[in-house]
């Protein structure tokens, strides 16, 4: 079974889901000591099958397939779903113009999209939004696959202990991409990554990973000096060459640095972290479908600006620190990483 004790680099390269996760990338980083993650909530069973097999053909290093727990939702009434509609229609760009309000089902079968990991067998699996159906845990300890689960406070993280998953990820309210409270609709403590990570690393027997502006080797001792075991980053990896980042969405990262970072559901449903652009903006405060039924509906709109390579319509994910950002290949990301640890080692 995975331990973290195994790993030459404190390190969980995120999960993201979207296309950004790459069999390169995830590989890449297993071979150079840390773990490589796969996003793979919206992805069919064939998709996951074909990127595990992928992934394992270039490295024997730990993989993690990464899933969302999605929760049972409906479409609210027609006048919301009317208002919904408009308030994107009234961005009046081409992209809009195919959008339409989306049928069931309206997120991937979690039990058909685990199918493939029981078979290729990566070393962890991990899911945000909340815990795995009843019996998954079981399974992956059985076929000797680790769980670990996100959580956003400390009763999150004690339910996960009591559900017997083998680590916990600490995301602080820096961090990119969708907050993972387990219910969207409970005040959000917005804890720090820091601050979160000590707090569980107090109360919780399982290890603690933390999440949520890491961008270099100072960075993840930090988080170890909070009682980590790892230190999990999404944002750092976005620009790296084996990373499947869109050109105009890595030019954003690297170039618009004077762009804030903004918490917005009007991608998805749920809150999440990514710069701020024409479409949050225009967005804020606009109604929106539940999670995920926005996110389909949004998602032409999205496609059509990668194709027009026209970032501010596109869901730009990113951690408040993203302007750290470093664009290289992922091997030498993780050079530095390593030389960067063992420099606040010696001071
Ligand atoms: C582009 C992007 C996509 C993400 N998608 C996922 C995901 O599919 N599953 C998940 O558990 N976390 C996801 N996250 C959140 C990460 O697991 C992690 O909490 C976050 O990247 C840490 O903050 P950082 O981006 O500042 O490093 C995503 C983050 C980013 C930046």
């Amino acid at each position: 079974m995975f331990s973290f004790t195994q790993l030459t680099l404190p390190l969980i390269q995120a999960p993201m889901a979207g296309g950004i996760t790459t069999p390169q990338l995830v590989a890449a980083v297993a071979n150079h000591g840390g773990v490589g993650s796969f996003g793979f909530a919206y992805s069919t069973p064939e998709k996951i099958h074909t990127d595990l097999v992928a992934a394992q053909s270039l490295t024997s290093g730990p993989i993690n397939a990464n899933f969302f727990v999605f929760s049972p939702v409906s479409l609210p009434s027609d006048q919301t779903q009317v208002n919904a509609l408009h308030a994107l229609r009234s961005l009046s760009v081409d992209g809009v113009k195919t959008l339409t309000i989306p049928a069931e089902p309206f997120y991937p079968n979690l039990i058909e999209q685990l199918e493939p990991v029981w078979k290729a067998r990566p070393a962890i699996l991990s899911f945000h939004f909340g815990l795995p159906p009843d019996g998954v845990i079981k399974k992956a300890h059985s076929l000797g696959i680790a769980v670990g689960i996100s959580a956003t406070n400390l009763a999150e993280a004690l339910a996960i202990e009591l559900a017997h998953a083998d680590f916990i990820v600490a995301q602080g309210i820096e961090a990119g991409g969708h907050r993972g409270q387990f219910d969207w609709q409970a005040n959000d403590e917005a804890l720090s990554a820091l601050d979160l990570t000590a707090q569980l690393a107090k109360h919780c027997r399982i290890p603690i990973v933390a999440a949520g502006g890491i961008m270099n080797g100072a960075h993840i001792q930090n988080a170890l000096a909070k009682g980590a075991q790892a230190a999990q980053m999404g944002t750092a990896f976005l620009c790296c060459d084996e990373s499947g980042t869109p050109p105009s969405y890595r030019h954003y990262l690297l170039h618009k640095q004077d762009r804030p970072t903004t918490l917005t559901k009007a991608f998805s449903g749920r809150q999440a972290r990514g710069l701020e652009n024409t479409f949050t903006r225009a967005m804020r405060d606009k109604p929106c479908l539940p999670f995920p039924i926005q996110n389909t509906l949004t998602g032409p709109l999205r496609q059509w600006a990668v194709v027009q390579n026209d970032a501010e319509y596109q869901s730009l994910w990113a951690g408040m620190a993203y302007a750290q950002v470093r664009s290289m290949s992922t091997a030498a990301l993780l050079q530095k990483l390593h030389d960067e640890i063992d420099a606040t080692k010696q001071m």
